[in-house]
């Protein structure tokens, strides 16, 4: 028998290079990133009844998060130019796959985090990775306002979303869901933080639109936190607060990108609470097996919203970006949880406790 190359894949910037930008292949940087799977909740039927829900799982990701997709682009075309160093502001996701892929491009990563609201796996991802982590006296807003005036005056590379290379990469989630599917869903939710991810996967669904590779767009249903929803206001919102702290941000840098998203498909931007956030963190745990961080269950709570206002109908087909994995906040699963049971090594004490 022969060995075959079957189900081996490249990461995105080889897979999907047709629709990207070119980047010279001795400067492509890849952790093989991508190709994540999209999971049918067969469980939440109890909650959406006949709407098809189908869960792209980034958490998936080389670093555990959807930002590795422009990761891989944006530290690629900083290696082809030359670049030394990259820096980013971060609520921790950016932080950490940017300070994988700076390792793996021999590359310098700065990162810039708001001190005491960044999960501690994600803290712990920069630090292992090398990088110089500095956890300001501040909020992610004002790390990035540093960060933009630092890019604008050394010689270090942005690779916060505002570098058009992570967009073209994030677009790719949405070719993948394309190509899982067969067809756009009818809707797609996801959390809103930044808003480079809605902005990026509009895009990726636009372009596979305009090539007849689909023919239906989906609305594009984008979810803040409560507490951090200056876009569903309509102003920054100074000291934004919630418990999903990777959208802890109140005034995200593609505000723009977000709102052509909610028109041009006449979709919404809309928020959820941050206990409606945990309910459905905990429901797709405990119902389905899968486990992200509290910020991207923002999207199945928005889900949940959307299904208890009568938005959704029967055979509409719908996709959530799981957009990190839950490995990432510890602290937010043990603190969502009912306390573990201390017993002694004792079997009669278990199986009173197992009520056997
Ligand atoms: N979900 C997770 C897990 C995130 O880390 C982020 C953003 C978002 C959703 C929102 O995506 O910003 O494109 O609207 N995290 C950034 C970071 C801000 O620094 O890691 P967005």
């Amino acid at each position: 028998m022969q060995l075959t190359r079957k189900g081996l894949w490249d990461g995105v910037i080889r897979e999907f290079r047709d629709f990207l930008p070119e980047i010279k292949d001795d400067a492509v940087t890849t952790l093989k990133e991508g190709n994540t799977p999209l999971i049918e909740a067969v469980n939440l039927k109890s909650i959406f009844g006949n709407v098809r829900v189908l869960l792209k799982f980034e958490g998936l990701n080389p670093t555990g998060s959807f930002k590795d997709r422009g990761m891989t682009m944006a530290v690629s075309k900083a290696r082809e130019e030359g670049a030394r160093a990259v820096i980013c502001a971060s609520t921790g996701n950016t932080s950490a796959s940017a300070s994988a892929y700076a390792a793996a491009a021999g590359m310098k990563a700065y990162v810039l985090v708001p001190d005491g609201s960044i999960a501690l796996g994600k803290l712990s991802q920069a630090m292992m990775h090398g990088a110089m982590v500095m956890q300001i006296k501040g909020n992610f807003d004002e790390a990035l306002s540093i960060v933009k005036e630092i890019t604008a005056n050394y010689p270090v590379k942005m690779v916060n979303s505002i570098n058009p290379f992570r967009i073209e990469g994030q677009k790719t989630g949405a070719f993948e869901v394309c190509e899982h599917l067969g067809h756009a869903p009818t809707y797609h939710f996801l959390p809103v933080g930044n808003a480079g991810n809605i902005t990026a996967y509009w895009k990726g669904y636009r372009e596979y639109y305009q090539n007849d590779i689909i023919s239906s767009l989906p609305k594009m249903m984008g979810f803040q936190a409560e507490g951090s929803a200056p876009i569903v206001l309509g102003h920054p919102v100074e000291n934004p607060q919630t418990i999903a702290t990777a959208i802890k941000i109140g005034n995200p840098a593609s505000w723009e990108g977000a709102l052509k998203a909610r028109e041009e498909s006449g979709g919404i931007i809309d928020a959820v609470s941050d206990s409606e956030i945990i309910e459905a963190y905990r429901v797709l745990s405990s119902m389905e097996g899968i486990f992200c961080e509290p910020a991207s269950a923002a999207s199945i709570a928005g889900a949940i919203k959307m299904k208890r206002n009568g938005v959704l109908n029967e055979g509409d087909t719908i996709v959530c970006t799981l957009t990190g994995h839950g490995l990432k906040d510890p602290d937010a699963a043990i603190n969502s949880s009912p306390k573990p049971v201390k017993v002694q090594a004792d079997i009669k004490k278990i199986l009173k406790i197992m009520k056997l």
